[in-house]
């Protein structure tokens, strides 16, 4: 029990059963795939292990996102917090929370903020997080939410003048159209008085981007392939992790980051749950995360397509990474 005596709770929209079906229909739509096809959501790289991996990846001396984006955030939280005036803070991918104390700092500075409703696919990450802030901010109410926030926007509690924020560049990991669809849908559901505080990674040269994917030690590779480990897992499937090379890959074309796993030698897997199996050829590639990066005219002309016009926008001598605080325009 926090000090207040307001529990933090949390809601599940992903049960068990809804999460398998989705990961079935994910594989079945990407992994079995013609040769040259084959994909899959970045969403699958998050269970418990996948999680921490990505936490030690944010320390990595190559991978400078979370560095930035934090250093940007302790800067401009108290101007974020002013402009938005929230009573209830969103954060969707939330992870560990861990940046978001930064605004939740500044929001209760500012003397408005009631709730902040967390919402993730991880669910240990989330529960242990929500615990922690439950004891660290007495007073404010903690609704974590466990669920996918391409399918369950709808479902996020709401109160007083609304921030959602979608840090870390997670926006960049999602494929062009469907960063439209969700952008488009976020502005649907946001009133006058609401606001969006959004991440962006900024373009920049080659040789940076691709260390930040492809560090000296190893952990992004084992993140990438902890994916096939998810699939051992929950498929009773048998991939030899060791058979794939972690790769990472700029597209200057489309200006994102491809992590993609390659065969080395020809591969087969057997997938008992779907009863059937899965072949790769010898150096076939798996696609298993785009991260875009972008300008700051494009983030305002996307924005501005999906009905939100930009307030704020803040980076640094240099450009890494960008904040941009947007409300609707509707
Ligand atoms: N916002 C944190 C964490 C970024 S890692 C930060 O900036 O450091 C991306 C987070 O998004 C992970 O915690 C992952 O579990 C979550 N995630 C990925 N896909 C998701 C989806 N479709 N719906 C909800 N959460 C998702
Ligand atoms: C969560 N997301 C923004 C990270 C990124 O940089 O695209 C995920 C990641 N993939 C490899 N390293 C980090």
């Amino acid at each position: 029990m926090s000090p207040s005596g307001v529990e933090p709770t949390v809601e599940v929209h992903l049960t068990p059963a809804e999460l398998r079906q989705a990961l079935h229909d994910d594989v079945r739509r990407g992994l079995l795939a013609p040769t040259g096809e084959k994909r899959l959501p970045p969403v699958w790289f998050y269970d418990d292990v996948g999680s921490e991996l990505f936490e030690a990846i944010t320390e990595l001396p190559e991978y400078y996102p979370t560095r930035a984006e934090r250093l940007l955030l302790t800067s401009h939280a108290d101007d974020i917090a002013g402009r938005a005036k929230a009573a209830t803070l969103v954060e969707l991918g939330a992870g560990t929370c861990d940046k978001s104390r930064i605004l939740l700092d500044a929001l209760c500075r500012a003397g408005c903020l009631e709730t902040y409703v967390p919402l993730d696919v991880s669910q240990a990450t989330l529960c242990q997080a929500a615990a922690e802030l439950g004891g660290e901010y007495p007073g404010l109410a903690v609704r974590a939410v466990v669920g996918d926030f391409h399918r369950h926007l709808d479902r996020l509690p709401t109160g007083g003048p609304t921030l959602v924020a979608f840090l870390g560049g997670t926006i960049g990991n999602l494929l062009p159209d469907q960063r439209r669809r969700f952008l488009f849908d976020l502005g649907c559901r946001q009133e006058a008085g609401d606001s969006l505080l959004l991440g962006t990674d900024l373009v920049k040269d080659a040789s940076r981007l691709v260390a930040a994917y492809d560090d000296a030690t190893g952990v992004t590779a084992a993140f990438n392939r902890n994916v096939l480990a998810v699939l051992n897992r929950e498929l009773g499937a048998d991939f030899d992790l060791d058979g794939f090379a972690h790769v990472a890959r700029w597209d200057a074309e489309q200006r994102w980051i491809e992590m993609r796993l390659r065969a080395l030698g020809s591969q087969r897997a057997c997938l008992s749950a779907l009863d059937t199996e899965v072949a790769f050829e010898d150096g076939e590639e798996l696609l298993t995360e785009i991260s875009a990066k972008f300008t700051r005219e494009q983030v305002e002309s996307e924005l501005w397509e999906a009905g939100f016009v930009v307030g704020g926008m803040w980076d640094r001598p240099g450009g890494d990474f960008l904040l941009t605080l947007a409300s609707p325009y509707c």
